[in-house]
């Protein structure tokens, strides 16, 4: 279809694939957490991460998935560096303790793909009661990049290689509430407008990118070894 076929400033289209798009790089060297990387997108860039040399840690909520997966890129790539680590976005001790352990670890992060999300239509609350796809798709990646900033900005001042931010949105964020996002009514579903909710977290990503990008734009200005940020949408 002519859509995913039209190339972009950058060469590629909406229908080239991970492979593609890194084909000649080397990622020897650097480190990412990519989240949701149980299964479709997530997976798939933690797999084509580790082909180009990237140490991949992938953020699962689903340890057997998570496991299962890392396998399956270890099996057809043995030299793969993959790590899994337990994540759920919904939950901010989660959140908080997989930030925590990381840190423990002493790694080096120089991406950070906030990739995990649901669609849900049934009306849920998270752990942390806000509702479900809000939770999980906005603030449970706004904060672990809050909490992962500065091992992000030592890393790319100690190895003078710029940091990256994917946040993964969708078309959707289009499609909002007329008002945008509902601050005040966050917990109520929209009953027949199911999708508007998916939506306005959808619009939540492009907001905290546009404004990451704003602040680390300056921060950037003072110290040329400052990560800049870069969202991703489909
Ligand atoms: N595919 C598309 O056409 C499309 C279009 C627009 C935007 N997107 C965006 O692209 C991203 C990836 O979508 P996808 O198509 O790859 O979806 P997917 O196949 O449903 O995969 C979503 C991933 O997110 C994980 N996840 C869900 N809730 C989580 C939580 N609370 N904590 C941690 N991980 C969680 C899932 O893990 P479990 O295995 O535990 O469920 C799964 O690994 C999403 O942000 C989505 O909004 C996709």
């Amino acid at each position: 279809m002519w859509l995913f076929s039209k190339k972009g400033p950058s060469g590629f289209s909406s229908s080239s694939t991970a492979e593609e798009v890194t084909q000649g790089i080397d990622g020897t060297g650097l480190t990412a957490i990519v989240t949701g990387a149980s299964g479709g997108i997530g997976a798939e860039t933690s797999r084509v991460f580790a082909l180009r040399g990237v140490h991949v840690i992938m953020g699962v909520r689903n340890m057997v998935a998570g496991v299962k997966v890392k396998e399956a890129i270890v099996k057809d790539n043995p030299a793969a560096k993959v790590d899994v680590m337990e994540l759920d976005l919904g939950s901010m001790a989660s959140v908080k303790k997989f930030a925590s352990e990381y840190k423990s670890t002493g790694l080096a992060l120089n991406i950070l793909i906030n990739n995990a999300g649901v669609l849900d239509s049934p009306s849920k609350l998270s752990q942390d009661n806000i509702e479900l796809m809000f939770a999980t798709n906005h603030i449970g990646h706004f904060l672990l990049t809050n909490l992962l900033l500065d091992t992000m900005k030592e890393t790319a001042q100690r190895s003078n290689v710029e940091g990256r931010i994917i946040i993964v949105s969708s078309l959707g964020h289009r499609y909002s509430y007329p008002e945008g996002i509902r601050f005040d009514k966050i917990n109520e579903r929209s009953g027949s407008c199911g999708p508007f909710d998916y939506n306005q977290s959808k619009l939540a990503n492009v907001l905290h990118a546009n404004e990451l990008a704003r602040r680390l734009k300056v921060l950037r200005k003072i110290s040329t070894n400052i990560s800049w940020y870069y969202i991703l949408y489909f």
